[in-house]
């Protein structure tokens, strides 16, 4: 596969990370994670990120670009996440990426972090091509797009409190499972059984929207009940049940959207789809309906550079002009805006 060879990166919350791709084809990707410095926070520290991503970006470029195994000169464009995201390590980011490109002559694509998300199973399925149905589902948001074509894109809904990652890491932090809270517990699920507890699965009569902060109240009133009259489950029991009842929900919305929409394509991207039960449950259910699904894998779910540098390399082939260098980050971007 040829096409521009890019360099992206990635630094809207606590993962630096640095990819070369040409086309989409991923020639390196690599990734600084800061998790042991937010873990004994309990959860992100905004300065904590934006510090880490200083020390790390420098160092990490240098990386993917020797492991791509190209001479710097051979960059083609820098994609840099412009938003959403925490507005210090943003800013770190884009500031390299801006004044890489600008020593470099090369052009500076800001992205959108979500749209990053939209297309890592294009990078990771060559087949993968709109109309699809996308589950994005992180630490920050949790949305049903319908995806059109590559850059035309229709919010269908998504959570109207918590995302799906942020009830994760939650109610981890309530069972004191640590930081972050979704592989933890992922992990604490394996042994157990996810029909123990029978947790509500919220906004029935909302057919693409989420809300988790009432599945949150509802484990934290069932485990303070339970302790108290000595019938509590074994945490294992407690965390299959609820991981159960936030895969339930986004499995089941995602095919509520493929119904409404006549899509025979789903994507799925976002931290949270690294979720095994998630995974599973969701390929169950898709082949019995008959539908392609493309998940890609865990490390392209979670945040990485290459998923930067793809929808650069999709602007790019569409003759799309760069950003301007007066641009700057924008914390709150909005898919599609
Ligand atoms: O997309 P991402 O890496 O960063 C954001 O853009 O937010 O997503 C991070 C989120 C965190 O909330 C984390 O707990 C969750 O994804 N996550 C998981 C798993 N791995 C990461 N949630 C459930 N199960 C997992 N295995
Ligand atoms: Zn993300």
């Amino acid at each position: 596969m040829s096409g521009p060879i890019v360099l992206g990166i990635e630094t809207s919350c606590d993962e630096t990370g640095v990819a070369v791709l040409e086309g989409f084809d991923v020639r390196s990707s690599v990734l600084a994670s800061q998790v042991d410095e937010h873990a004994r926070f309990g959860g992100v520290v905004p300065e904590v990120a934006a510090r880490a991503h200083v020390e790390a970006i420098r160092p990490l470029a240098h990386q993917a670009i020797t492991k791509a195994g190209i001479h710097p000169d051979q960059i083609d464009a820098v994609a840099v996440t412009r938003g959403p995201g925490l507005v210090g390590a943003l800013t770190v980011g884009y500031a390299y990426g801006k004044s890489l490109a600008y020593s470099m002559q090369r052009p500076l694509y800001g992205i959108d972090h979500m749209e990053g998300h939209l297309f890592a199973p294009r990078l990771a399925f060559e087949g993968y091509e709109p109309p699809a149905v996308v589950l994005l589902a992180s630490g920050g948001h949790s949305q049903i797009v319908h995806v059109k074509a590559w850059g035309d894109y229709e919010i269908l809904g998504g959570t109207i409190d918590d995302a799906a990652g942020e009830a994760f890491d939650k109610l981890a932090r309530y069972m004191g499972l640590g930081f972050p809270g979704g592989p933890a517990i992922d992990q604490e699920s394996s042994d157990g059984d996810p029909s123990a507890v029978d947790f509500p699965r919220a906004l029935r009569d909302r057919p693409y929207d989420f809300s988790f902060s009432g599945l949150k109240t509802s484990v934290v009133t069932y485990l303070d009940k339970a302790r108290d009259d000595g019938s509590l489950p074994s945490r294992p029991d407690v965390a299959a049940s609820l991981q159960e009842a936030i895969v339930d929900v986004l499995i089941d919305k995602t095919f509520n959207a493929v119904e409404a929409t006549g899509v025979e394509v789903i994507g799925a991207g976002g931290g949270v789809l690294a979720n095994r039960r998630l995974r599973e449950k969701f390929q169950e259910e898709a082949d019995r309906r008959g539908v392609g699904l493309f998940i890609p894998s865990p490390a392209l779910c979670t945040d990485n550079g290459a998923m930067i540098a793809s929808v650069a390399v999709d602007r790019i082939t569409d003759g799309h002009e760069p950003d301007p260098w007066t641009l700057d980050v924008d914390p709150s971007m909005r898919l599609g805006s």
